[in-house]
């Protein structure tokens, strides 16, 4: 990475100037480009602790860093900072490698990090809804990243597939067989969200229903065999449409990354008497709590994390409980990342703290909560069909093509209709995951098929674009960008800017894996596009003034085409050769 060749020789200059131990260099993009390509901002950190002049402090790094051969320019400037732009000559050596050299995925070795992902996790009583495409859209890109950078990725789809909600259905289903003396047909189980519908107003209205649906839970828990078997067979349709959606989103969640709330069950009893042992356990209205004093309520009330019930039932945190310990004991995971709605994020920290203090994570093994916020309809509101029902996945993807499929229409009528739709389809699913990936996380998100279908801005359709754009400049020349052998000579302003964006790719996704914040990635590819759009203006390459600049600028591109590809793989995103 450009950064880690400056920080090298940085280091020790600061280090040879007097800077306290342990000083950093902070070297940072700078923030306009005529300050130069990177700013070390860490000189004025050092001199605050040495009580010296930040400037002074400047001027003798400057004077121990050995730089010649990596910057042409190297200044002072305001308070201390110390602008820097990089030889052309660097830039151009770390372009030339053949793109595939670059830009391969590296593999994951036995030695590899390894990485837990808790992504998607749907609620398998229910169709999958809106609610669930953050966490499986934020959580794709990211698992892929990850596997990427050459980590060994371990996804771990945490389905609901326990607890009370069962009871009720399985009951449900027991009693249309009895009517039916025959085993329910799939197509009842089709429409899972009406199923649900049913079984609930059954509940709600009849009390000898509720009864027996409790003792379906119980049942179930205990194993009995008949209710397990229908169980299965409900949670086996459940999945496979998740299964459908997600092969529809293009996302790469199999059955092998099931690890459903079940699977705990074995383990929860192990979890409760570890937390006795320890003494951590209280009993609260009947219910054992763990209590710490970090967690507190209204008016400083101690706040307790409930993993038993009065009736001996487990929870949602018991089961997360029993995860930590599968995560770091049998995966051997170094980090653990969960995307989940940042709602539960008391949640979290409530089991992460109490999976600390019980002495549940035996390695050196990051838990992080990855939240994020709510998609809101273009009201402000949470996004919800016309008649206030939550939308289903299917049908929002359904109503993405229909809207790509009018708008290529309408860019390109000449597109035979095959072609259209094959088009369309990689447009709507880039709309639908670039509109969630490009924004914050943490922030709720508006959902506007308007913005995110627009081929303007920063959005999936204004990549893809740039993308079969560079795919045309190689078509009209005749020729296939893997053979092209040249090497990039930069001398536009415009070609040294796009070198450097592209030459930071690697750099964002670090931060991309460090932070677990793909819009990093969605911001840097829009810079990368925007910077191609400047050079393509400036800089003809079909009509450029000789052959020699013709093959630099058309490699320049061809890295670029690359970059814009493999970045929108790691977002889970298809491009297209044409639009
Ligand atoms: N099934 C849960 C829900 O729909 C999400 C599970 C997230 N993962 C976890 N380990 N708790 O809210």
């Amino acid at each position: 990475m450009l950064k880690d060749l400056l920080e090298a020789r940085l280091a020790p200059a600061l280090h040879a100037a007097g800077a306290p131990e342990g000083s950093a260099v902070a070297l940072t993009v700078s923030t306009k480009p005529e300050f130069g390509d990177y700013q070390m901002n860490g000189a004025m950190g050092a001199a605050k602790r040495l009580k010296r002049p930040p400037r002074e402090l400047a001027e003798a790094v400057l004077a121990h860093a050995q730089l010649d051969d990596l910057v042409s320019e190297a200044s002072i400037a305001g308070p201390g900072f110390i602008n820097l732009r990089l030889r052309e000559a660097v830039l151009e050596a770390r372009l030339n490698p053949f793109e595939a050299e670059v830009l391969a995925p590296r593999g994951a070795g036995a030695e590899a990090s390894r990485v837990v992902i808790d992504y998607s996790s749907p609620n398998l009583a229910k169709e999958m809804h809106v609610g669930h495409l953050r966490s499986t859209i934020i959580g794709d890109a990211l698992a892929r990243c990850f596997d990427h950078a050459g980590w060994n990725v371990l996804r771990q789809n945490h389905v609901g597939d326990w607890g009370t909600q069962f009871g009720m259905l399985l009951a449900f289903l027991n009693s249309l067989e009895a009517d039916d003396g025959n085993r329910v047909a799939e197509a009842e189980l089709s429409d899972l969200e009406q199923f649900y519908r049913r079984a609930k107003a059954r509940f709600d209205e009849d009390p000898a229903f509720a009864a027996l649906s409790r003792e379906t839970v119980v049942k179930l828990q205990q194993g009995d065999p008949a209710c397990r078997a229908a169980w299965q067979r409900f949670i086996d349709v459940s999945l496979s449409h998740c299964e459908a959606l997600y092969g529809r989103l293009q996302v790469t969640l199999t059955r092998e990354h099931v690890h459903a709330e079940s699977a705990y069950n074995d383990a929860l009893p192990g979890v409760i008497e570890t937390l006795r042992d320890q003494g951590l356990l209280q009993e609260s209205d009947g219910a054992q709590c763990v209590f710490l004093d970090e967690f507190k309520g209204k008016d400083d009330a101690p706040l307790p994390l409930i993993v038993q019930k009065s009736d001996g039932g487990y929870l949602y945190a018991t089961t997360d409980l029993a995860a930590v310990r599968y995560r770091c004991d049998s995966l051997e995971a170094d980090r653990a990342l969960y995307l989940v709605d940042k709602r539960q994020g008391l949640h979290f920290k409530q089991v992460f703290a109490v999976a600390q203090a019980a002495g549940f994570i035996t390695r050196p093994c990051s838990f992080e909560h990855m939240p994020f916020g709510t998609m809101l309809g273009e009201d402000g509101r949470p996004f919800r069909t016309r008649a206030g029902d939550v939308i289903k996945l299917s049908d929002l993807i359904d109503e993405a093509e229909r809207r790509a499929e009018a708008l290529v229409a309408e860019k390109n009528p000449a597109l035979a209709a095959a072609e259209r739709t094959e088009i369309a389809k990689a447009v709507a699913l880039g709309a639908i995951k670039y509109a969630d990936l490009s924004k914050h996380r943490n922030n709720d998100y508006v959902f506007s098929w308007d913005t995110m279908l627009s081929f303007d801005g920063n959005t999936a359709p204004y990549l893809q674009y740039a993308y079969s754009r560079i795919q045309s400049l190689f078509s009209k020349a005749g020729l296939a960008p893997e053979s092209l052998k040249a090497s990039v000579k930069l001398e536009a302003p415009q070609e040294r800017a796009l070198a450097l964006v592209l030459l930071r790719t690697e750099e964002v996704l670090q931060q991309v894996r460090d932070q677990g914040l793909p819009h990093l990635l969605c911001t840097h590819l829009y810079e990368v596009a925007t910077a191609f759009t400047a050079f393509y203006e400036h800089c003809p390459v079909l009509s450029a003034p000789d052959s020699g600049t013709q093959a630099s600028r058309l490699a320049l591109a061809r890295r670029c085409g690359a970059t814009l590809r493999q970045g929108l793989e790691l977002l889970g995103i298809p491009v297209v050769q044409r639009m």
